[in-house]
């Protein structure tokens, strides 16, 4: 953990030592490891003076956060109205197929995590697919192969 907290330190003085830094601070740390560790939130909340509990229900509440480790490529498909019309389920059910995990799931590997969202407001582009915070507008079936690529896959 000594390594972890001299990267949290450093997202800490990024936004400064008070309650107000809690989100920014985790989005970070979401950043860095993939997920939010429990030890994370613990040593944040001592360090911001912000209650444990307030700290978990921001972990939970926003969807850019796990409390799981989630893959180094996350992998969200839109499965609001609009893409959902233009063929997001066949994308999702594709992805399913190729990494051999469900929505929620991560790969063995750590490579990668598959979720859907409700809607990532460019409802115009979709179908959409956001990998990490990389937005694929248009989605179609035959870049999902190649998309998995470009992250590694073989
Ligand atoms: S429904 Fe997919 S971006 Fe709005």
């Amino acid at each position: 953990m000594e390594r972890e907290t001299a990267k949290i330190d450093e997202f800490i003085a990024r936004y400064g030592l008070h309650q107000g830094a809690l989100i920014q601070v985790l989005q970070d740390i979401q950043g860095e490891f993939h997920y939010l560790p429990r030890e994370a939130l613990e040593y944040v909340s001592e360090k911001l003076g912000t209650p444990l509990a307030v700290a978990y229900n921001v972990a939970t509440f926003y969807n850019v956060f796990s409390l799981q480790p989630k893959g180094q490529n996350h992998i969200c498909v839109c499965m609001g109205t609009a893409c959902h019309v233009r063929g997001a389920q066949s994308i999702l059910d594709k992805f399913r197929r190729e990494l051999k995990i469900e929505v929620g799931e991560t790969t063995d590997d750590l490579k990668y995590s598959l979720d859907k969202v409700a809607c990532v407001g460019a409802c115009a582009l979709g179908p959409i697919v956001v990998e990490n915070v990389t937005y694929h507008a248009h989605m179609k079936l035959d870049k999902v192969g190649k998309l998995l690529k470009r992250g590694g896959r073989k």
